[in-house]
């Protein structure tokens, strides 16, 4: 038995490596932190997705794709701008990729149909989360013609205003460090209900439920509200002691796999939220984080808990001013590449997910017909 699947190997990949003994994420035998400083997200994603870094050609190819396929159907553009104001941004995000099913003839499912299936939904996510936050706040939305980049795209059309190019570069950062992570749950998620041949629609609509969780990427918000809870670095010592006391986990702490050391991605995030510090003149955020950081540690360290990018990625959308509620949908918009490349990779080589499990409930009963039962002594829900 294996309780949450905790270490169990479920397919092989050439998509990411993380390696533990030397601090070190490897894309596509790419280091992370080189991506982080030299590369961009369209680049990254083209890597993900084909295995190789894009020659100049390619690049401006795909990046036109992107551009391209950045609209919605009119049904998804009308569900998005129509949806409750008090709905959570991750929920139409996931109604909409879901949507976005309607009318497409899904019979092709070979991995290259999936895969372009995969780059229109990446595509389009900005613009659905953009266009329903706008509609929130009563404003209509934009579709930024002049956009350079995924980032730049995502950041005007939340905004209705171009972002400075350090801004739009943060979050260009910011996606290629979410871009992917090996098996997390919601590749897991993708890959399992893409391994029964349902299309790629409906595995990334799964990966966005899964990602939603506050297990999983819904530590982004937690994390942020954390710090809006905290909001003195006075308050650090208190805030914590109340909610370890409470039973309660600290957002932004602990990983699956990062138990014996803190997970490498933090150097890129402790450094990029460094510098948006510095330009704003505001350390606020950056010090509730780093002495979170500390005082947890002191707490929670013998136990393998250590902080996790969720902590620092959400001192870096505060500084980008993201509104706390699309920390989340930010992460699925980054986080899409891993989900589309890990599909396409199991679909070349696909054998449905099916495990098994442990019977441990009761045997042999004989029904009681209904009229000659009595209530049980403990009543059920
Ligand atoms: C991510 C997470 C689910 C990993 O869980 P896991 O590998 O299943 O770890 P476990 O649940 O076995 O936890 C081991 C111990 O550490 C404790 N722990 C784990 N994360 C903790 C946290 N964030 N705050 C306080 N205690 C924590 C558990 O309570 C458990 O304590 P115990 O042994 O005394 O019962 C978990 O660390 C967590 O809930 N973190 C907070 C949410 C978060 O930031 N998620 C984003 C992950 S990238």
């Amino acid at each position: 038995m294996y309780p949450g699947l905790e270490g169990v190997e479920v397919k092989e990949s050439e998509i990411c490596f993380i390696d533990l003994e030397n601090s070190k994420i490897w894309y596509r035998g790419y280091d992370l932190e080189e991506l982080a400083q030299y590369s961009t997200y369209e680049e990254t994603v083209y890597l993900l997705l084909y295995g190789r870094l894009p020659t100049v050609g390619e690049l401006g190819e795909f990046s036109k794709k992107l551009a391209a396929h950045r609209r919605l159907p009119s049904h998804v553009y009308d569900l998005v701008t129509n949806a409750p104001k008090s709905g959570e941004p991750i929920d139409v995000l996931r109604t909409a990729v879901s949507a976005m099913a309607l009318g497409e003839d899904l019979s092709d499912k070979s991995p290259e149909a999936e895969l372009s299936r995969g780059v229109k939904i990446l595509a389009s996510m900005p613009l659905a989360v953009a266009v329903f936050h706008r509609a929130r706040d009563g404003q209509s939305a934009i579709t930024p013609e002049g956009a350079e980049s995924h980032a730049e795209y995502y950041l005007w059309a939340l905004r209705g205003e171009r972002p400075t190019a350090r801004e739009t570069r943060a979050m260009d950062v910011m996606f290629i460090i979410y871009a992917e992570h090996s098996m997390n749950n919601s590749a897991f998620t993708a890959v399992t209900v893409s391994s029964t041949l349902a299309d790629m629609y409906a595995a990334i609509t799964a990966a966005i439920a899964s990602l939603k969780g506050p297990l999983h990427g819904g530590a982004n918000v937690d994390a942020a509200r954390m710090l809006e809870e905290i909001n003195r670095i006075g308050n650090v010592e208190k805030w914590v002691d109340s909610q370890l006391a409470a039973g309660r986990r600290i957002p932004g702490f602990g990983h699956r796999i990062y138990k014996r050391g803190p997970d490498p991605r933090l150097r890129v995030l402790k450094s990029l939220a460094g510098d948006l510090a510095a330009e704003r003149g505001d350390y606020k955020w950056l010090e509730i984080a780093q002495r979170l950081e500390e005082y947890v540690g002191s707490k929670l360290s013998q136990k393998g808990i250590y902080p996790n990018t969720d902590l620092y990625a959400a001192v870096i959308f505060k500084y980008l001013q993201l509104p706390v509620d699309m920390n989340l949908p930010t992460f699925a918009i980054a986080r899409a590449a891993g989900w589309v490349a890990h599909v396409v990779e199991y679909r070349r080589a696909n054998r449905l997910i099916r495990p098994t499990e442990r019977y441990r409930g009761p045997a042999r009963l004989r029904y009681v017909p209904l009229s000659q039962r009595e209530t049980p002594t403990a009543s059920v829900g």
